[in-house]
């Protein structure tokens, strides 16, 4: 089957992100932190890429997004800006990179810009983090927020549980949404909170909010890939629709390698020189 058959191969950019949401035209985005997945994922279609921190479960089998580095994050990073000749790129500043210090974080932004030639970056957290939130977007960087569930802070909450469930955590994303986007975000990312809310976020702001388990009254959506091909089989929440099942598929053909090469029967006569 071939990927989506899109028409408008033009690059997607955050001017565009800002256009999608006034049509009503739904954001697709998926991460991707390699050369070979990002290429697929952008040849079918993709309006965006996230190259999550995430990688620091999904790549380095961490059981948490803090251990991830700035050098790790800039060679994904780089890997998947390679790849991808439509699709915006979006990269995540990891755990310790702009929270201690905004001057240190704008700097970190501009290395992680200069040396992946990403379109943009990402930032968990709301308030706390306005100042430099604000000083990077001030260098002519573009911001996607991301409220909700923030991985980054697991240790400060201690479960990945659905966030903003009583009025008082509801009211504060909501001064959050604001905040981000009077600061001059260019998107949003709402992670693991009701739907309701969610919707209420993207009626109230007027950039696009993309959500990850926030329902669907949102302006877009982004999922894990490797999660969403079935690669994953150990995490099923609820959000989480998988379309293929690699993991099956992966396993039978390594085990008829394994199998063709034991018993001789591969390389023969015309795989060989
Ligand atoms: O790191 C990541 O993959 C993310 C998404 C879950 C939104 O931040």
């Amino acid at each position: 089957m071939p990927g989506y058959i899109c028409d408008d191969t033009r690059k997607v950019t955050t001017h565009r992100f800002m256009e999608m949401k006034q049509r009503g035209e739904k954001i697709s985005m998926l991460t991707s932190y390699d050369f070979t997945m990002a290429s697929i994922v952008d040849g079918a279609g993709i309006d965006a890429i996230l190259v999550g921190d995430s990688a620091s479960n999904v790549m380095a089998g961490n059981p948490t997004t803090l251990p991830i580095t700035v050098d790790e994050m800039i060679m994904y990073g780089r890997s998947v800006t390679r790849a991808a000749k439509r699709a915006m790129v979006v990269i995540d500043m990891p755990f310790g990179s702009y929270q201690a210090n905004p001057y240190d974080g704008v700097q970190v932004a501009i290395r992680m810009m200069k040396e992946t030639g990403a379109d943009a970056l990402k930032l968990e957290g709301g308030e706390e983090f306005i100042d430099v939130i604000r000083l990077i977007i001030n260098a002519g960087i573009p911001v996607m927020g991301h409220l909700g569930l923030m991985p980054q802070s697991i240790n400060k909450y201690g479960t990945y549980g659905v966030r903003a469930k009583n009025d008082a955590e509801a009211d504060k994303l909501m001064r959050d949404a604001h905040l981000l986007e009077e600061a001059g975000c260019f998107a949003l990312v709402l992670e693991k909170i009701p739907a309701t809310l969610a919707a209420r976020v993207s009626r109230e702001v007027r950039i696009p909010v993309i959500g990850i388990g926030a329902g669907s009254d949102v302006d877009g959506q982004v999922l894990v890939v490797t999660d969403m091909l079935g690669m994953n089989q150990g995490f099923s929440p609820k959000f989480l629709r998988r379309y293929a099942d690699l993991h099956t598929t992966i396993t039978d053909a390594v085990g008829q390698y394994v199998r063709d090469v034991k018993s001789k029967d591969f390389p023969n006569e015309q795989e060989q020189y």
